[in-house]
């Protein structure tokens, strides 16, 4: 394996999978219990708020009990031994700093953080939200929303994350279907940019064929050689 210079990890619901915590397109997934439309659209909060709060409540709760695993510390390890590494995740959950992560670029927002959309004030928030509850800064009533990305809104430090893929030499991604642009854009983008692809993930994802190299298993078996491999190879080399 060459040193690699600058590596970019994309990560996804697989990751936290072995958390505990569910992916969205699996047969169990949240996508076959709750309907996205209406509970991960600015359309769906608007049309019922008190539904889509229950959701993320539910979401934040899980939070209390969830540990990362042993592929979110692989990926803390390889950022503390390695100069130029960057988590760019999907997920929301709030494991990967759980387990020590820092470079890290939340695209999908944080199930831990809401918004005030009447004064844009952001606070970290660990309880229950409904449509009572007052912002802290403004005390507007009924304007707070998760701080997450919903279908159809621009997901979060796009051209930083453009920057990123534009001088990476390593691209991996792990545990992602692939099905949600723009991150099941980034690994073509990685390639045109030179970078050496690698999926991780329990089965082949939608753009599997686009890189270089894939292993499949679970992520807290795969992640933590994979890791090895680079730190092996590329640092004490
Ligand atoms: P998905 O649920 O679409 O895909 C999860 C992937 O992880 C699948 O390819 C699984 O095979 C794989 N997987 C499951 N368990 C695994 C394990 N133990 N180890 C490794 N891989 C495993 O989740 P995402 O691709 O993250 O966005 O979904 C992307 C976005 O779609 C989410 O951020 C969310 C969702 O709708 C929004 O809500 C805006």
């Amino acid at each position: 394996m060459p040193r690699f210079r600058n590596i970019v990890i994309l990560t996804g619901a697989g990751l936290s999978a072995e958390s505990g915590l569910s992916t969205f397109r699996d047969p169990n997934g949240l996508w076959a219990k709750y309907d996205w439309r209406e509970v991960a659209t600015p359309q769906g909060f608007a049309k019922n708020p008190t539904m889509v709060h229950d959701f993320y409540n539910m979401r934040r709760r899980a939070h209390a009990t969830i540990k990362p695993n042993a592929a979110h510390i692989a990926l803390a390890t390889l950022e503390a031994r390695h100069p130029n590494v960057t988590v760019v995740t999907q997920n929301v959950d709030a494991l990967h700093e759980a387990a020590g992560t820092r470079n890290l670029i939340h695209m999908h927002g944080e199930a831990l953080k809401v918004f005030c959309r009447q004064c844009d004030a952001r606070h970290t928030w660990v309880d229950d939200l409904s449509v009572e509850t007052p912002c802290p800064a403004c005390r507007e009533t009924g304007a707070m929303r998760p701080d997450v990305v919903w279908f159809g809104e621009m997901p979060y430090h796009m051209e930083r994350i453009g920057q990123l893929l534009g001088r990476c030499d390593l691209f991996i991604s792990i545990g992602t279907s692939g099905n949600v642009y723009p991150a099941a854009g980034f690994v073509a983008v990685a390639r045109e940019a030179g970078a050496h692809t690698v999926e991780l993930n329990l089965e082949p994802s939608s753009g599997a064929t686009l890189f270089a190299e894939a292993i499949y298993g679970p992520a807290t078996e795969i992640v933590p050689a994979y890791v090895e491999r680079i730190l092996r190879d590329t640092v004490s080399a």
